[in-house]
C-alpha cells in the first residue's frame, strides 16, 4: 500500500480526480494527507468530505522560501510518503527540497512542456499560434517545469480560443492524464534514472510471471 500526499494551493480539481480514480478503480495506495499553503485552498473542502487528513503550511507566514519548505518537508513527512503529487501547488521549490523528494514527486503543468513552462501558458499557446496545446505531468526536477515527461495530453487550438477557453479543454485531459501517471507510479512502472524516465508496460511482479 503506497502512501501518496497530494500539495494544492487553490480548487485542487486535479487532486479531486486522483482521489475519485484511486477510490474508483482500488488502487493499492491511499491518500495520506492534502496539504495547502493557503488555508482558504477549496480543494481541502473536498478532501476533508472524502475523510482524508488535511494540513495548512502558511506560506506568507514564513520570512524565507528555505524556512518554508523546511516546514512544509516536516510535515509531509509526518505521512511517511512514497509519492508526493503537486496539483496546483503554486510555489517555486528549494533545491534541498527538490533533492529530498529526488524520483517520488510529480508535477502537472498546463503545456507540452518542454514548450511554454513558467505562468501563463494558454496565453503562451496562443500568442505563439501553435494548432496544438496540452498538458504535461513530469518528474519533479529543480529547473522549474523540466523535469522528465511520464505522460502527455493533447488537444486542438481554436481560431476563436481565448485563454480561458484553451485552460478549460486542457483541464479536461488534465483530470484524465494525472489520474493515469500516478497510477502508472503506484504500480512500479515508473523507473526513474537521474534524468531520464522509462515506462514499464506492467508492473514489475506482472513481468515476472508472464
Ligand atoms: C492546473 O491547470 C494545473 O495544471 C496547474 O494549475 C491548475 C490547477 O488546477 N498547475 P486545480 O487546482 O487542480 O483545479
Amino acid at each position: 500500500m503506497k502512501n501518496i500526499v497530494i500539495l494544492i494551493s487553490g480548487r485542487g480539481s486535479n487532486m479531486e480526480a486522483v482521489v475519485r480514480a484511486l477510490e474508483a478503480e482500488q488502487w493499492p495506495a491511499r491518500i495520506a494527507a492534502v496539504i495547502s499553503n493557503k488555508a482558504d485552498a477549496k480543494g481541502l473542502e473536498f478532501a476533508q468530505s472524502r475523510g482524508i487528513p488535511t494540513a495548512v503550511v502558511p506560506s506568507k507566514e514564513f520570512a524565507s522560501r528555505a524556512e518554508f519548505d523546511a516546514a512544509l518537508q516536516e510535515t509531509i513527512d509526518r505521512y511517511a510518503p512514497d509519492l508526493v503529487v503537486l496539483a496546483g501547488f503554486m510555489r517555486i521549490l528549494t533545491a534541498p527540497f527538490v533533492e529530498h523528494y529526488a524520483g517520488r514527486m510529480l508535477n502537472i503543468h498546463p503545456s507540452l512542456l518542454p514548450l511554454f513552462p513558467g505562468l501563463h501558458t494558454h496565453q503562451q499557446a496562443l500568442d505563439a499560434g501553435v494548432l496544438e496545446h496540452g498538458a504535461t505531468v513530469h518528474i519533479v526536477t529543480a529547473e522549474l517545469d523540466h523535469g522528465p515527461a511520464i505522460a502527455q495530453a493533447r488537444v486542438p487550438v481554436l481560431p476563436s480560443d481565448t485563454p480561458d477557453d484553451l485552460a478549460a479543454r486542457v483541464l479536461v485531459e488534465e483530470h484524465k492524464l494525472y489520474p493515469y501517471a500516478v497510477r502508472l507510479f503506484v504500480e512500479d512502472r515508473v523507473v526513474v534514472d537521474g534524468d531520464s524516465v522509462r515506462l514499464l508496460d506492467r508492473a514489475p511482479a506482472a513481468e515476472a510471471t508472464s
